[in-house]
Formats: structure tokens, C-alpha cells, sequence
């Protein structure tokens, strides 16, 4: 507290990120990293990079980015944009996009930066409760409203929600805009980029942290009309021109380009996952449906702040919420290695075994 504070400041209340300890050594399950490092390709494009060049200021448009990223998605350059790190994306959409009269609708259970971006733009939301198996019912959010978000998976969920009902909320919702941010869709849920030249009020996000293993790169984007798409623009030309650096956008554009070692990632990650399911239920525990490169889990005997803290004392790291309480007793298990999931589950046999 300070009386150089201004107002917005003193009511604000941050973020809190996973942690990043400085121990080596740790198997670290928390923050929903890719267990495997960035294309080789990624490596090779930052290596050309480090270059005289760095003397010049970025393309502020990131022209050849955007049409990296139009490629894969099949989409024109004018309906991207680009940021650093999906959250700096999804800062400008509530402060472009979010921010009406009427609440921005978005779950009671969800990313917890929603909340803080409203406290920082001082947008009204209303959040719309998950139903008791934790899924998301379209049909709770058919009323009126300044805009809706949710991911798609949800997180920390992992819950994927099948395209059919993200159209059925589109075809109810006209007036307003809705934002899936996709952070894990590449782990097997279904995206909605598909549905984004028939809907101009839908915007998609997505990031190059999860499926594209770059969360060290900081670089995320939107996809959507080009009018959602111009907003974003009037906003980051307001704030900050030039969002991607050098880097950034080297290590990006090859990123996207590597499908191959992409969607080799991608399937890996996916069979560890239900390797890891299978294991984790027969040892007793309850495991969500998971379209994500996370799990959430929770034991019938064990509350979960507990198994947390034994399972750091074996020198593994998770997430645990201490709120909502009705997710209290979860465990949110980001999905690594085959070997860091072994070492995860002969802990976790000694802990509740
Ligand atoms: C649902 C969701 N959206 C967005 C992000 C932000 O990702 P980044 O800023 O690394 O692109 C995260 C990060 O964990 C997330 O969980």
C-alpha cells in the first residue's frame, strides 16, 4: 500500500502464476509446460537470430507471422493477431471486446486470470456455475450478456466441450462477441477455429506455450473476423507496438511450420495421458474426463492440499486450488514424460497405498 498508489492499483488483486522453483531436480508438474523441448527447427531459426539485426526495432505488424499462422489454419493474415503469450491476447480482448454494459459471462470454475482482467479493466462479469460433474451447459448462458468466455478444454478442468454445443451457443448468441481460448485444444478437443467465417462475433485464442512447447518464447494469438481483429489492433497500437520481438517471431514462425514434430509431440503427450489415467484409477483415484495436456484428480481418502504436499516432499510439483472448495480435494497434473509419470505414480503409491 502506498498513497502513490492509484485507485485501480490498491482495488487490484493479481494473478497468482505456478510456481517456477530454482531447484534442479524437480519433476515439475504444475504449470502445464510441454515435457518436450521446441522443435529442433525452433532452435535453429533463434541461432540465426542472435545477429546484427537486433539493433532494429521488430515488425510491429508481424506480417510474416500472421501469415505463418493464416497457413496452418487456413484463414487470411487479417483475421490474426498476435501477442505476447496468449494473455497478453486475452488482456486486449476484454479491454477491446469484453467490456459493455451488460456482465461478461464466463464459469464459476475457469482460468483465473478472467477475474483479475475484469478487476484491471473494471468490467462487470457474472460467473455462470459448472454443472455437478463439472461439464459446461450451453444453455446457462442464453441470457443477456456483453460477451461470454470459456476454454475450451476448460481449465483446470481438462473437460473438452464438443463443437456442436460451442455452435449451438453461437446460434443463440449474435449480439455479443464469444471467446474460446483454446490454450490446450491441440491435446485432442475439438476447435472452433472451423466455425470462425460463418460467425463474425466468435474468437478463438490460442498459444505457442503448450502444443508448440515455446512458453519460454512468449507468443500467443487470435483468430476471428477481421473487425474483432482490427479492435485488437487499436488496442496493442495503444499499448505497446511492437509485442513479438525478434525472437519471438523467428522462433514462432518455425514453430508452426514443424507440423511433423508437432503433431508427434501432441500424440505423445496424449498416450502418456491415458497411460497415466489407467494407472492413476486403479490406484483409487477419480480422474475428470481430460481433453488437455493436464489432468484433475482428486482421492476419495486423501484431500488434496495433502497429497500436494506429500508429493513435494518427493520432490514433485503439482497445482493445487485451495478454492472454489468444490475443487478443493483435486490435484491439476500436468502430463510429462512416460519416465517423469512413473516416478509420479510410484510416489503416489506410497502416499495412499
Ligand atoms: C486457459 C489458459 N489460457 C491462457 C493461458 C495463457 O498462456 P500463455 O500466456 O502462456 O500463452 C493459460 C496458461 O496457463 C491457460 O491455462
Amino acid at each position: 500500500m502506498s498513497k502513490y498508489w492509484s485507485d485501480v492499483v490498491h482495488k487490484l488483486t493479481p494473478y497468482v502464476p505456478g510456481e517456477q522453483p530454482k531447484l534442479d531436480n524437480l519433476v515439475k508438474l504444475n504449470t502445464n509446460e510441454n515435457p518436450y523441448g521446441p522443435s529442433p527447427k525452433v532452435i535453429a531459426a533463434l541461432k540465426l537470430e542472435a545477429a546484427d539485426t537486433l539493433r532494429l526495432y521488430p515488425d510491429p505488424n508481424s506480417d510474416a507471422l500472421k501469415s505463418a499462422i493464416a497457413e496452418v489454419h487456413h484463414l487470411n493474415a487479417n483475421q490474426i493477431f498476435v501477442g505476447n503469450g496468449s494473455d497478453e491476447v486475452l488482456a486486449h480482448v476484454f479491454q477491446a471486446l469484453l467490456k459493455h454494459s451488460r456482465p461478461l459471462l464466463f464459469p464459476d470454475i475457469t482460468y483465473s486470470f478472467y477475474p483479475v482482467y475484469c478487476g484491471l479493466y473494471n468490467i462487470e462479469y457474472q460467473t455462470i456455475p459448472l454443472a455437478d460433474d463439472f461439464t459446461i451447459n450451453v444453455d446457462d448462458y442464453d441470457q443477456p450478456n456483453g460477451g461470454i468466455i470459456f476454454p475450451n478444454p476448460n481449465a483446470p478442468t481438462g473437460i473438452p466441450l464438443a463443437l456442436v454445443e460451442i455452435e449451438k451457443l453461437l446460434k443463440k448468441n449474435t449480439q455479443s462477441v464469444v471467446v474460446i481460448d483454446e490454450a490446450y485444444v491441440d491435446f485432442g478437443t475439438e476447435s472452433a477455429v472451423s466455425l470462425i467465417n460463418r460467425y463474425p462475433n466468435l474468437l478463438v485464442t490460442h498459444t505457442l506455450s503448450k502444443a508448440r512447447s515455446l512458453a519460454g518464447l512468449r507468443v500467443g494469438y487470435a483468430l476471428g473476423s477481421p473487425a474483432l481483429i482490427e479492435a485488437l489492433i487499436r488496442v496493442k497500437d495503444s499499448f505497446n507496438s511492437y509485442p513479438i520481438d525478434r525472437f519471438a517471431s523467428a522462433g514462432a514462425i518455425a514453430a508452426m511450420q514443424d507440423t511433423a514434430y508437432f503433431e508427434k509431440t501432441c500424440s505423445q503427450v496424449i498416450a502418456t495421458r491415458e497411460r497415466l489415467i489407467k494407472d492413476l484409477l486403479a490406484l483409487g483415484f477419480a480422474v475428470l474426463p481430460s481433453g488437455a495436456n493436464f489432468i484433475f484428480a482428486k482421492h476419495h481418502l486423501h484431500d488434496g492440499a495433502e497429497l500436494s504436499e506429500k508429493l513435494r516432499e518427493h520432490n514433485i510439483i503439482v497445482r493445487h486450488f485451495k478454492s472454489p472448495s468444490r475443487i478443493a480435494s483435486y490435484l491439476r497434473i500436468t502430463i510429462g514424460t512416460d519416465a517423469q509419470s512413473e516416478v509420479l505414480l510410484s510416489a503416489l503409491s506410497e502416499i495412499v497405498g
